[in-house]
């Protein structure tokens, strides 16, 4: 019961005092933008760690065991020291100015231990015990853009877009808008060597974009961005140029691109949407570059939910939990989770990253819980889950018929499903596009067989109505 208390009061001291200490995180799992992504500190804090030498080493003994019975079974074998350990823990959390290995065999010990497999208990919970664990310090400079959220420890309002996209216009800008229509920014998210994606997207459903615009169904502010990142691969980097003088509409991000810094990129898309959209339109969809999206739907989508301030819709994904390399395949390695960076059962609420809807009054929010929140490296667990939750947006969740996403459909879908949908995943093929246009130009049908067995043919001019829990 010692063990326990130890372990307990640790974990509580750990938790209400560690906001401001100081190590350098590890890289390669939370991605900086330069160093402005993190304080770096760990330098006055060097001289304190020889006194505290002796401290570890005591700590050391107390082997590395899965469950708190173990630990406990553990502690209780270093029971005749155990009050002298007690106060030596306590002071090791006051002086939790620890470095690099120190900390890490701290945090092995203490706080993974302690928290492996247990519920997720809240976004502050995680972002108290990361900020501990990687001895994150807030950034004096950077002002918050809500400050009841805490202190700053991610710089998400200094990124830079060499390549660009003009803003989206304002209401004023707008001559000749005959009627007021609601508007949505749509943020296309692709990679630097897709040149096949988007080109598929402009060929397919960018095309149903255009002409929906002409016929004023949408208001003229809409627009859209494929947003990428940087490639070190020259010939790349100048095919994206020329893609961009060519056809417009490519915003690419002064930052690595890859799968684990998605998050990134996705708080940077937040961030230009927040200088240059957010303003000006009603809502923005997050589509990513191999997702077909269904314009008719999208449509229907915006004209009926452009009013839901403070909400994100999406397909919900529940109770999800994190991958634990090994004993997963291969192909899993990118959605690895280790226990140290995430030691809880299950991953919060959140709604499938491929496709999903905000409110433009989210953006703000959205950024600023993502200024205070350390970054997990998937993008829908860390803004749709997480900084939602912090946020306090409220999330509309759709599943089913008729939904803003859904996985899988095949490439050529039945006219049932095609209606069903504002997105799904698919290489953007031509034949996707076709088996759209046949539905909506009557060619095929969706027929429906009702409860009596009578065959029912939907009208494909109907509006969808989107349902969310
Ligand atoms: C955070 O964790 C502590 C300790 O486990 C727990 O008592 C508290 O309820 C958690 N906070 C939330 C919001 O669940
Ligand atoms: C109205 O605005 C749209 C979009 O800016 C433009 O394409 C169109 O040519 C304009 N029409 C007239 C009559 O000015
Ligand atoms: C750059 O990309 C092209 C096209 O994908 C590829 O053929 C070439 O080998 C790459 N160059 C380098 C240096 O990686
Ligand atoms: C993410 O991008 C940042 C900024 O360009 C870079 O420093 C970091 O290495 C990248 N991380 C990964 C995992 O690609
Ligand atoms: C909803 O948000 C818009 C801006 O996105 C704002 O102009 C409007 O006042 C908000 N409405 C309510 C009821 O909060
Ligand atoms: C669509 O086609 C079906 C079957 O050919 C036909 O019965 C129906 O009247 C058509 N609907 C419209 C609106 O043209």
């Amino acid at each position: 019961m010692i063990g326990k208390f130890i372990f307990v009061s640790l974990c509580l001291t750990v938790f209400v005092q560690l906001l401001p200490s100081g190590s350098s995180p590890r890289k390669e799992q939370i991605p900086a933008v330069g160093q402005k992504l993190f304080g770096l500190g760990c330098h006055k804090e060097k001289k304190q760690i020889d006194q505290l030498v002796g401290t570890i080493d005591a700590l050391k003994k107390v082997p590395a065991k899965d469950t708190i019975a173990d630990m406990e079974n553990a502690l209780r074998r270093e029971r005749a020291n155990n009050q002298e350990l007690q106060v030596l823990v306590q002071k090791l959390t006051k002086k939790l100015e620890l470095c690099d290995d120190k900390r890490k065999i701290f945090n092995n010990y203490v706080l993974e231990s302690f928290l492996r497999n247990s519920p997720y208990s809240g976004v502050d919970n995680y972002t108290r015990y990361t900020v501990a664990r990687l001895g994150m310090l807030p950034i004096k400079n950077v002002k918050p853009l809500i400050s009841k959220f805490g202190p700053v420890i991610n710089d998400v309002l200094s990124f830079r877009y060499p390549i660009n996209i003009p803003s989206c216009p304002s209401v004023a800008e707008i001559t000749n808008n005959t009627w007021w229509n609601p508007s949505v920014f749509i943020a296309l998210i692709s990679a630097p060597d897709h040149f096949k994606e988007r080109n598929d997207i402009r060929e397919t459903w960018l095309i149903h974009l255009k002409s929906v615009l002409e016929k004023n169904l949408l208001g003229m502010g809409t627009r859209f961005g494929f947003f990428l990142g940087q490639t070190q691969n020259d010939s790349i980097q100048k095919r994206i140029e020329e893609e961009s003088q060519k056809h417009g509409g490519i915003v690419q991000i002064e930052m690595d691109d890859s799968y684990r810094n998605l998050t990134l990129k996705g708080i940077a898309v937040l961030n230009w949407v927040r200088q240059h959209c957010a303003s000006k339109v009603d809502l923005v969809f997050k589509v990513d570059d191999d997702v077909y999206v269904n314009v008719h739907n999208l449509v229907h989508f915006v004209r009926s939910n452009y009013q839901s301030n403070n909400s994100l819709f999406g397909y919900g994904n529940f109770g999800f939990y994190p991958i634990r390399m090994p004993g997963y395949p291969e192909d899993y390695a990118k959605w690895d989770m280790t226990f140290q960076e995430y030691p809880w059962s299950h991953y919060p609420n959140y709604v499938n990253g491929p496709s999903y809807f905000m409110h433009a009054s989210v953006v703000v929010p959205l950024l600023a819980a993502s200024q205070t929140n350390p970054l997990i490296p998937f993008e829908d667990v860390f803004l749709t889950g997480m900084c939602t939750e912090k946020a306090g947006v409220k999330m509309r969740y759709s599943a089913g018929t008729h939904s803003v996403f859904y996985r899988p459909l095949p490439t050529v879908p039945p006219p049932c499903d095609l209606r069903s949908f504002v997105g799904w995943p698919t290489d953007n093929q031509f034949v996707t596009h076709s088996a759209v246009d046949d539905f909506y130009r009557n060619k095929t049908q969706c027929v429906v067989t009702e409860s009596d067995g009578t065959k029912k043919t939907i009208d494909f001019t109907a509006p969808v109505v989107f349902k969310f829990t």
